[in-house]
Formats: structure tokens, sequence, C-alpha cells
């Protein structure tokens, strides 16, 4: 199978190409990626150097770059986004650019081209907060109302929704996953875990909103890519025009991963830091993922405990890595990681 996988120099896109390339070796893979702020071809093996992965640097909004992308492709697993709830807050643009309209020009070229398989990365953040019509605090089930919160979750629920209607409506093999709170090797370091980690070792303080009590499913990035593999693998027979809820049962909150963190890295408590909380803030989001498990058989397998000493591990042993994405020096991020602010 050939797949051109949108986003594939992000944290998830570029964790499921090494994925697809170790686990298929008969599969071809073409990244298609923007390379923003959150790209870097670092993430990826060496290009020129792998067989079976080639890169094209273009937007998914441009429907020429995007119909000369796919040409010789079977599948499109559609990462790419602007992804930051924080981000969103500030200026809503990009992300209905890239997150709805970028989607729409995917799909439209996918019809065209005659895909034989859509897998839209959607997320949990779509439910907004996760309880039931009656308000009742429990996981998101695939036929809740979707709620987002954020203008980035409305903007992938817009997505998410565009791609199922393209199988309601033309028959496209869209299969739309939603998952949980990632974390693991090459996530930006302006996201919750990789931030504590680094503020953690440089002894600057671990910003936690509010109350700190908000929770998530924390999955591990390699399970995750392992499901969607997994599933793109699959018949679209067997998948087309479904729905599957993506998570670990790994549910924490920001001051238990802040003080997990702090813990693992032998640091004080001192480095809490409450600031004020984020608008429209999730108090809870959690997936029911019994329809993956049941109809398809898959399920999670890496604990918390295990995941996160492997990331803190990994962000130890990367500080080239580290160094380069401070290098760029991005506004946003050196005010998320409050560097220049050391503490003792
Ligand atoms: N990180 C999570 O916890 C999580 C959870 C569930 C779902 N998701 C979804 O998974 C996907 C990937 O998330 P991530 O955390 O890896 O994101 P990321 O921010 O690390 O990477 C996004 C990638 O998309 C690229 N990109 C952005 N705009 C583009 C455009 N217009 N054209 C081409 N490329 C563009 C960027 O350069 C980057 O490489 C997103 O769709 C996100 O909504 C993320």
């Amino acid at each position: 199978m050939r797949i051109l996988v949108t986003g594939g120099a992000g944290f998830i896109g570029s964790n499921f190409v090494r994925h697809i390339l170790t686990a298929y070796p008969d599969d071809g893979v073409v990244v298609l990626d923007k390379l923003t702020y959150a790209g870097n071809v670092a993430n990826l093996p060496p290009i020129a150097a792998t067989p079976h992965l080639s890169f094209i640097q273009g937007d998914i909004c441009d429907a020429e770059v995007v119909e000369h992308a796919l040409t010789g492709c079977d599948a499109i697993v559609h990462f790419a986004a602007e992804t930051h709830v924080d981000r969103s807050l500030l200026n809503a643009q990009d992300f209905i650019a890239t997150n709805v309209q970028g989607t729409y020009t995917l799909l439209e070229a996918a019809r065209k081209k005659d895909i034989q398989h859509f897998l839209y990365i959607s997320t949990d953040e779509v439910y907004g907060n996760a309880c039931s019509p009656e308000g009742v605090s429990r996981p998101s089930l695939e036929t809740d109302t979707l709620r987002p919160l954020s203008p980035y979750a409305a903007s992938k629920a817009g997505a998410d929704m565009l791609a199922f209607s393209y199988w309601a409506s033309y028959g496209l093999p869209v299969t739309i996953t939603r998952c949980s709170n990632n974390y693991g090797p090459y996530q930006y370091p302006e996201k919750q875990l990789p931030l504590f980690i680094m503020n953690a070792l440089e002894g600057r303080p671990l910003p936690i909103y509010g109350d700190g009590q908000h929770s998530r499913d924390w999955i591990h990035v390699c399970d995750h890519v392992e499901a969607l593999a997994f599933i793109l693998h699959q018949p679209a027979i067997r998948v087309a025009g479904e729905i599957f809820n993506i998570g670990a049962q790994e549910e924490r909150s920001t001051l238990q991963n802040a003080l997990t963190v702090l813990k693992i890295l032998e640091k004080s408590d001192e480095q809490i830091s409450f600031v004020q909380d984020r608008l429209g803030h999730v108090r809870r989001h959690a997936v029911d993922t019994t329809r993956i498990r049941l109809q398809l058989g898959w399920q999670s397998h890496i604990s918390f405990t295990e995941g996160i000493r492997q990331t803190i591990n990994w962000y130890q042993e990367n500080t080239a890595w580290i160094e380069s994405i401070k290098e760029k020096r991005n506004d946003f991020l050196n005010t998320a990681l409050n560097l220049g602010v050391q503490r003792q």
C-alpha cells in the first residue's frame, strides 16, 4: 500500500511513519507537510537514506500540491492540523484554514483520485466534557453529541463531520478516529508532558492551570499509531463509515502528572506553580473504547507508569533535538516554557 501521510513531520505523524516503515515494510509512505513551527524533518528517519519514504513540503490547503502528492497513493492518513488549544484561544485563523479548509481540499482530491481508504485523525476534544446526555460524568461514546469547547476542538469537529459526510454522500471510504491525549518521543514541548519534563529538568516552574484537577486519558503515542496502522490495514469495507475512539484508560489530572514527573526526576514539589485557568477548560476528557476492542479486537498495552519513564528518558537523551527547537526562538514556546525564569 502507498500511503499519503499529511502532517507526517509532526509528533504523532512522524511516530506513525516510523511504525509503518518497520511494521509494514512493503508499504510506501509519502509525507506531505507544510513544516509549520510544529513540523520538523528531524522527527523523521533520514529521508534520502530511507527506501519507501519520500517527503513533499507543501500546504494541504493547496489543491494542486495535494493532487500531485496523491499521485500513485492508495490511502490517506490525515494528521496535518494546527493542534494547540492555547494557540487557538489567541488566534483561530490558521485552525480554520488548515483544519477545516485543508481537510476539505484533501477530501475533494481523494474523491477525484478514487482513494481506497481515508483515515481522518480526529480527537476526543470534539466531545467537550465527557458526560452522558443528562450531564452525568462518564467516558465519551462515539455516538455522543459533539460539544467542542475551544476553537481548536470546534475546527476538528467541523472537519470530523465533513469527513463523515464524504462517506455518507459520495461513498468515499472514510474512517474517523478520536484519540485521547498522547505523550511520547518527538512531542513539541509546548504540550503538557514535554513542557513539564523540560521545566523540571531545567529548574523552572511547572505551570498548573486552575486547581490542577482537570483530567485526561493519557495514551502513549506508540499505542495510538499502532491502532491507526491496524485500522488502515483492515479491509476498507470493514471500517469505512466507522468512528473509533482510541484511549488507554489512564485518566490522570494535570497535578498528578506534574508530581509524577518531579518524583521520577527526584525534583522538589516546590517547582509546581498554579496559574490562571485556561478559557473554556474541559474538566474531563475520557473515551469509552468498547467499540474498537469488540469490533476490531484492538487495545492499548503501554501503561502510563512504563510510558512516562520511557518518555522522560527520551527527553533526557535527545538534547540536540531539544536544543534545535529552542534555537528557533518561537515566542509562544518561550513563554510557555517560562524561559529565563530560573528557580534555585
Ligand atoms: N497530540 C494529541 O494528543 C492528539 C490527540 C488526538 C488527536 N490528535 C490529532 O492528531 C493529529 C496530529 O497531532 P500532533 O500532536 O502530532 O500535531 P503536531 O502539531 O505535532 O503536528 C502537526 C503537523 O501538521 C503540519 N501542518 C500544519 N499545518 C499544515 C498545513 N496547512 N499543511 C500541511 N501540513 C501542516 C505541521 O507542520 C506538523 O508537522 C492532529 O490532527 C491532532 O488533532 C492529537
